[in-house]
């Protein structure tokens, strides 16, 4: 019996040891909600590669399907300005100043109809 219960302890401490090292990466690609402007595609893996950090976007909103639109029907994020212009749009002005890889600036580059 002994036995039997610290095998299954040392199963559910290995099970959940990769889980804990690895967090779930999200969708590779997404596209986001861009009301009457268009759908934003979105390449989410290509931004954790060349960022290399979550916390950039994830201090913003939570690593969940939908928190963007979420916090902006409770009013917590105001559309357009928290996520597209103070986080998509004005790190894709600082990387293209900076000369490095970055992303697109113009409406329609961004929005698809
Ligand atoms: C450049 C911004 C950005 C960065 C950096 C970023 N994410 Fe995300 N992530 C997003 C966006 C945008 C969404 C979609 C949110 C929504 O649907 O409202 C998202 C959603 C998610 C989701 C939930 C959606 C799904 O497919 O399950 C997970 C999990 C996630 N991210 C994990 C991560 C992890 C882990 C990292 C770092 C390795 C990371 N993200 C880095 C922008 C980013
Ligand atoms: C870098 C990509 C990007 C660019 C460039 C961009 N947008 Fe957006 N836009 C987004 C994302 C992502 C959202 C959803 C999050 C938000 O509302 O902030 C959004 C949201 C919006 C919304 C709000 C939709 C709603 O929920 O009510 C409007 C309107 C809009 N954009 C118009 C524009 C216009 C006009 C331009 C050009 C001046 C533009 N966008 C440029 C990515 C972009
Ligand atoms: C902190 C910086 C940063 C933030 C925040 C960020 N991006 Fe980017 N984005 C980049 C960089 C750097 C690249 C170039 C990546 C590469 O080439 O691998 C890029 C590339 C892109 C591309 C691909 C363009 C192409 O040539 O195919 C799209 C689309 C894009 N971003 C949309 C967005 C949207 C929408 C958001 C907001 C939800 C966002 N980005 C937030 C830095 C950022």
């Amino acid at each position: 019996m002994a036995v039997l219960l610290v095998a299954a302890v040392v199963a559910l401490w290995t099970d959940a040891v990769p889980m804990a090292a690895e967090p779930r990466q999200g969708a590779a690609e997404m596209v986001l909600e861009g009301g009457r402007q268009g759908p934003v595609p979105f390449p989410h893996h290509r931004h954790q590669a060349a960022l290399g950090d979550c916390t950039v976007c994830h201090t913003v909103f939570a690593q969940e399907p939908g928190s963007i639109e979420r916090l902006k029907a409770a009013g917590t994020l105001k559309a357009q300005s928290d996520v597209m212009n103070k986080l998509c749009v004005k790190c894709h002005r600082a990387e293209r100043k900076a000369g490095g890889r970055s992303g697109p600036v113009t409406c329609t580059a961004c929005h698809q109809k």
